[in-house]
């Protein structure tokens, strides 16, 4: 028994040996798995990081960019929408004076022009009939200064009139009503109102007509009322599509924006404009050019 002892021990002892051997081995390869699986690891978050939390990042980035724009527009439109309200307020303000002005001018038109005018063909028929009754010759000058003031007459209250309803702009359409403003211009004020018109009615369409009638019609007053000129020339015409109207005076000048009185008519004609989304140029040209570009407003003939 104790003779095969050494042989038995060293047997054991290789046993040992051998099984620490395996063990190790096996330790070793799960350690390399470890590492290849930590490296996978880092890897997928290394691909994760490049492919999905990067692009991530910057969508939102960009989006809050976009937010940030959206607000400051969203504010810069609010404080637009809120200018354009006052304006408004503003404007409407001023079209009511004006309306209040427009009556009391009409008014005034009446008795200073229209009623002096009848007061007169009172006074001379009244005169021409006493005479008659007396058995007087009635002469042919007498009756004809009677029909002359008769005309005046006429002429006050079509003004009058045309000033009320502006009916000859949708009735006769813009180019007779531009030339019958011309005519009256010349007869009334003692300037001559040339007009040069070369566009017919239909390539206007109506609401853009009426503006622009009023434009001329303020423009034309403005030149005889604050320019004193000799001529004043009154255009319509097309232009690339666009319709252009013009009233030009060679008068003294539209004073400078901030030397000039502060009058209504200016901003009126500018609000109209808008309204029919025209550009106004009002500049001083060897008197005063007014000038109204309707963009896209020429209707095209078939
Ligand atoms: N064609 C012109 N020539 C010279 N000055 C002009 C002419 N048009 C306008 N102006 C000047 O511009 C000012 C402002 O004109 P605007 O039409 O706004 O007011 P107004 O004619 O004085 O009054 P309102 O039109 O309100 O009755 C006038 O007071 C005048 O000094
Ligand atoms: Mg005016």
């Amino acid at each position: 028994m104790l003779a095969v002892e050494p042989a038995f021990l060293s047997r054991m002892n290789d046993m040992v040996y051998q099984f620490q051997r395996d063990a190790d081995a096996r330790v070793a390869r799960v350690r390399r798995v470890e590492l290849a699986l930590a490296g996978l690891i880092l890897l997928t978050l290394l691909l994760e990081g490049r492919f999905v939390f990067k692009p991530a990042v910057a969508r939102i980035r960009r989006t809050l960019t976009d937010l940030d724009d959206a607000w400051v527009r969203l504010r810069c439109n609010e404080a637009a929408r809120v200018r354009d309200l006052t304006e408004r307020q503003h404007l409407e303000r001023e079209i009511l004076e004006i309306s209040e002005r427009e009556r009391e001018r009409i008014g005034q038109d009446i008795h200073d022009g229209l009623c002096q005018q009848l007061a007169g063909i009172r006074f001379v028929t009244e005169s021409l009939v006493t005479r008659a009754e007396r058995g007087d010759l009635l002469e042919a000058g007498e009756l004809r200064t009677l029909a002359d003031l008769g005309r005046r007459a006429m002429s006050v209250a079509s003004g009058v009139a045309r000033g009320l309803t502006l009916t000859s702009v949708s009735d006769e359409g813009l180019a007779s009503a531009l030339t019958e403003l011309a005519a009256e211009a010349t007869a009334q004020h003692g300037v001559l109102c040339a007009h040069d018109i070369r566009m017919t009615d239909d390539q206007i369409p109506g609401d853009v007509a009426l503006q622009l009638y009023r434009i001329a019609h303020e423009a034309v007053n403005n030149a005889v009322k604050h320019g004193a000129p000799r001529n004043v020339s009154l255009a319509l015409r097309a232009d690339a599509g666009d319709v252009v109207m013009s009233v030009a005076d060679d008068g003294i000048g539209i004073p400078e924006p901030g030397v000039r009185r502060n009058g209504m008519g200016l901003r009126i004609m500018r609000h109209r404009a808008r309204t029919i989304g025209a550009t106004l140029e009002i500049e001083r040209a060897g008197g005063t050019r007014v000038s109204c570009r309707v963009p896209g407003g020429a209707v095209e003939r078939p």
